[in-house]
């Protein structure tokens, strides 16, 4: 067995022709023995984000911003770039909000990942310019069934792309100047849940009359599918084909457009098709998004398009791990730009990190920014999350491409779940430990809240961090060898990759299991097998 190897990493290739930043030292995706990585200043990095309000992207609010931020141990600010403030005038620039985002995040430590909020905002048209909303000729909404605006561009408009397209090569071309040598942004979202809530195409003349041809091969052959027309090919889902094709050629024309002015990872959010209730695509999620569905046509339309990452907010396990099992592919790592800040989010970050190689996840909303005065995220379960997590993530990262790195959540009803390593199992109880039928089980914690990473260190040595439980490791199930004997257990953590004890736990510390308090904890523990 080999532990703690750093992979070698394959530069994936990228062009930085003209750019004023080195190509090998920017924020890049490359090939790691598990999937896709993301490497910063040549580093492997895990985003451990904090979304701040929409529209707390000012140098005003970002102020009171900062300590939230702080609070909660992030290490990424995900923060918007209005369309609207960036080109106030066709053509006019104005990077004031983007120069203190990036200064304030310099001041404390944190990188970026820029949200673009251009044509698309939660499946409308709120952030593009006035010239642009009040110019409908020039830049043509979308219209519904019966011939009405609705509050969305329309996608398959040449004077709408351009205009977005220019404004986002300029963004990209300002961040080059100011920020290729520093690489504070580390990545660019190409606007915000992308789509249409209102209808579920563009019924104009011109939608219409694309809507009879027959179906571009690109589709076809991306979703193995059979030449016709929309209608006859999707049926019930053509209009959401249709469109999510005309969406994502927009956007992987602006993506291309802001990569070739400076090539830093880009990728998009998507409002997930998958809601509780009736699926009406156009009106229970925005019709035109990379829904999973048509993730492999989206892959192939929008190649400049590096990552699609689902906003996954589901406080239910299943929902959560399927919705992350539809996105994590090897040609799509997962990255969640969304989550809530409950104690079910937080556990099922740690899905995401050990269950699906993901290379990122935020939560949304951090800031005391809040529209309706809503309560600030303190010393909360993200916070815990982000405090453990960031200080081991090459550790954590590289036990993952070993294969080495396994997540314990506790859930409604599952308080024992199992972790199981080369030659020890090992299992994690949730809530008040007691022998029943069966041997010592815990009964689930009332808030449901526990979470637990396991990664092995060595042969007989384990890192285990997490929150509200309590584990215990034996010998591998038909080992002749019977016992795991507790050699030592450190508490502590890491400080710059070096490994800092703060105690040693013994005594009624261990002897019911090594237990890991609501507040969180980091212990590196030696066993022997007797
Ligand atoms: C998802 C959007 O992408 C965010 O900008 C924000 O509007 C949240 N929803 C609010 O829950």
């Amino acid at each position: 067995m080999r532990f703690l190897r750093f992979v070698g990493l394959l530069s994936l290739g990228v062009c930085a022709a003209g750019i004023g930043a080195r190509a090998e030292s920017l924020p890049q995706l490359v090939q790691g023995k598990s999937g896709r990585t993301l490497l910063v200043d040549g580093k492997p990095y895990f985003v451990l984000g904090a979304q701040v309000h929409n529209s707390s992207g000012w140098p005003a609010t970002l102020e009171s911003a900062w300590p939230d931020l702080e609070r909660i141990h992030a290490n990424t600010i995900m923060v918007p770039a209005y369309w609207e403030a960036v080109e106030p005038a066709r053509g006019q620039f104005d990077f004031a909000n983007i120069d203190a985002a990036i200064d304030g995040a310099r001041q404390h430590g944190l990188r970026i990942a820029l949200l673009w909020f251009g044509t698309w905002k939660n499946g409308g048209m709120a952030y593009v310019p006035a010239w642009v909303k009040e110019n409908p000729q020039e830049y043509p909404p979308m219209l519904d069934e019966n011939g009405n605006a609705i509050n969305a561009l329309s996608p398959l408009s040449e004077t709408n792309l351009a205009a977005d397209r220019d404004a986002f090569a300029a963004l990209m071309r300002h961040l080059r100047d100011k920020d290729g040598e520093r690489h504070t942004v580390i990545m660019v979202q190409v606007e915000n849940e992308a789509g249409s809530l209102g209808s579920d195409r563009d019924y104009s003349k011109a939608a219409n009359s694309a809507f009879q041809n027959g179906v571009p091969d690109i589709v076809v052959t991306s979703l193995k599918k059979q030449h016709g027309s929309w209608q006859q090919v999707f049926g019930a889902d053509a209009p959401e084909a249709f469109s999510a094709y005309y969406v994502a050629r927009y956007i992987g024309q602006v993506a291309e457009a802001g990569k070739r002015a400076y090539p830093l990872p880009t990728y998009v959010n998507v409002w997930p098709r998958e809601q509780p209730g009736l699926l009406r695509p156009g009106f229970s999620s925005p019709s035109g998004g990379a829904v999973s569905w048509l993730l492999d046509m989206w892959k192939q339309v929008a190649p400049a398009v590096d990552v699609i990452g689902p906003d996954n907010y589901d406080t239910n396990f299943m929902l959560f791990r399927m919705i992350c099992d539809r996105y994590a592919r090897a040609d799509n790592p997962l990255l969640i730009p969304e989550t809530g800040t409950s104690p079910a989010h937080a556990r099922h970050a740690f899905y995401a990190i050990a269950d699906y190689n993901s290379i990122g996840i935020s939560v949304f909303g951090v800031d005391g920014n809040a529209p309706r005065g809503k309560a600030v995220d303190r010393e909360s379960e993200t916070a815990i999350n982000y405090r453990l997590i960031g200080a081991v993530i090459p550790q954590l990262l590289s036990m993952r491409d070993e294969g080495h790195l396994h997540a314990a959540v506790e859930e409604d009803g599952i308080a024992n779940p199992q972790m199981l390593f080369d030659n020890y199992d090992a299992v994690a109880r949730f809530g008040t430990v007691s022998n029943v039928y069966g041997g010592d089980r815990g009964a689930g914690n009332p808030e449901i809240d526990g979470r637990v990473l396991v990664g092995q260190l060595g042969t007989d040595e384990f890192l285990v961090l997490g929150s509200h439980a309590n584990v215990v490791f034996q010998p591998k199930l038909g080992d002749t060898k019977k016992q795991a004997v507790v050699v030592s257990v450190e508490e502590g953590s890491y400080e710059n990759g070096v490994w800092k004890r703060t105690r040693l736990l013994n005594g009624d510390e261990t002897y019911f299991g090594l237990i890991l308090p609501r507040e969180g904890a980091m212990l590196r523990v030696k066993l022997m097998r007797r």
